[in-house]
C-alpha cells in the first residue's frame, strides 16, 4: 500500500530535507507545498515523481486546495508535515503586534487551518488501517517554543503556541489513531536561518545541525511514533532547565553565556506578498 505524506515548506530547507527522506519510504507518494513551484517542480522530478501544491498558505482557501490535490491524486492520506514557517527578528518595542501578527499567521495559524482540513484524510486512513502504516502529524517547532531569546518573542509565541496545541491534540488524536509528534531543532543551517554568525566561529559552529538530521527526526516523530524530538537530543535540557532554573536560563539569554551563541541569523528570506512592508531586522531560529 502506499505511503502518502504532505510536507509543507518543501522548497528549501529541512522541509526539503524532509521530502528527501521520506520519498526513500516504500511505495512513497509525496505531496510538496510551498509557494516557489519552480523549485518544487524541480524536487519533484528528481524523485522521480510527486503532487506540486504551489500555494500560499496565508491565503484563504490554501488548506482546502492541499486537501483536494490529496483527494483527486491519492485519495488517503498518512502524513502531514507542518514545517512552512520563517522569523523575522526584533525587540517588541521596535516591531510591535504587526510581527507577532505575521508570526502568528504563519507558524502558528496556517499549520493549524491546515490540519483541520486534513485531520479527516488522516483518521480514515487510521481508522482504515492505513495499510499497515501509522497515520501521523508531524509539527515543527523550535528548541524557541520552549525557551525565548531577546529579539525572537514574536517567533517564540507562535512556536510556544504550536507546541502547546500539538500536546492537546496529541492526546485528543490518539484513541483515534492518529499520532501527533513534535519536532523542536535549535540551530539549523538553512536558507531562512542561515546562522552565519555561529558558523564563522569555531566554538559556536559545532552547535549548526543540518536539515537532514532534522527530516530524521520528523521520521521518528511521525511514522516511528515518537510524540517528541529535539534536535540536536540535548537540547531537551534547555527546556527544563527553564522550569526548573528559571533565573540562570533569563541570565544566559538575557546578555549572559548564552547569548553570545545565539546571535542573529539573516532574516527569513523567501519573499512573501508584503515582504517589502517587514519592519524588523534578521531572524534566527
Ligand atoms: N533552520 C533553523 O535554524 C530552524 C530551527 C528551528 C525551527 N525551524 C523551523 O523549521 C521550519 C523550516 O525552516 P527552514 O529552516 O527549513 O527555513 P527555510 O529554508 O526558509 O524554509 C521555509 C519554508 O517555508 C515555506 N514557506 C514560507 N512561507 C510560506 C507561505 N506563506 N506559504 C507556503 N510556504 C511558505 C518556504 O517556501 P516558499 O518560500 O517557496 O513558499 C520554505 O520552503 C520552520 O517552521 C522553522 O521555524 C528552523
Amino acid at each position: 500500500m502506499a505511503f502518502v505524506a504532505v510536507i509543507t515548506g518543501a522548497s528549501s530547507g529541512i522541509g526539503e530535507a524532509a521530502a528527501r527522506r521520506l520519498a526513500r519510504e516504500p511505495d512513497a507518494r509525496l505531496v510538496l507545498v510551498a509557494r516557489r513551484e519552480d523549485r518544487l517542480r524541480a524536487l519533484a522530478s528528481e524523485l522521480g515523481g510527486a503532487t506540486v501544491v504551489a500555494v500560499d498558505l496565508l491565503q484563504d482557501g490554501a488548506p482546502e486546495r492541499v486537501r483536494e490535490a490529496v483527494q483527486r491524486e491519492h485519495g488517503e492520506l498518512h502524513m502531514l508535515v507542518n514545517n512552512a514557517g520563517g522569523s523575522w527578528r526584533g525587540p517588541f518595542g521596535d516591531v510591535g503586534w504587526e510581527n507577532v501578527e505575521r508570526h502568528m499567521k504563519l507558524n502558528f495559524e496556517a499549520p493549524v487551518r491546515l490540519t483541520e482540513a486534513l485531520l479527516p484524510l488522516l483518521r480514515a486512513t487510521a481508522a482504515a488501517g492505513g495499510g499497515g502504516r501509522r497515520a501521523s502529524i508531524v509539527n515543527v517547532a523550535s528548541t524557541a517554543g520552549r525557551v525565548s531569546r531577546p529579539g525572537s518573542g514574536s517567533y517564540s509565541a507562535s512556536k510556544f503556541a504550536l507546541a502547546g496545541w500539538s500536546d492537546s491534540l496529541y492526546a485528543e488524536e490518539r484513541p483515534r489513531g492518529v499520532h501527533v509528534g513534535l519536532v523542536l531543532p535549535g540551530f539549523v543551517k538553512t536558507e531562512g536561518f542561515p546562522a552565519k554568525e555561529l558558523l564563522a566561529s569555531p566554538v559556536t559552529r559545532r552547535i549548526v545541525s543540518k536539515p537532514e538530521v532534522v527530516a530524521e527526526a520528523i521520521v521518528e516523530a511521525g511514522p516511528g511514533g515518537k510524540a517528541e524530538r529535539y534536535v540536536p537530543r540535548g537540547y531537551w535540557l534547555a527546556a527544563v532547565a527553564r522550569i526548573l532554573a528559571p533565573a540562570l536560563v533569563r541570565r544566559a539569554t538575557g546578555g549572559g553565556a548564552l547569548s553570545t551563541t545565539t546571535p542573529a541569523t539573516e532574516a527569513q528570506s523567501a519573499p512573501g506578498p508584503d515582504d517589502s512592508s517587514t519592519p524588523t531586522a534578521p531572524a534566527a531560529d
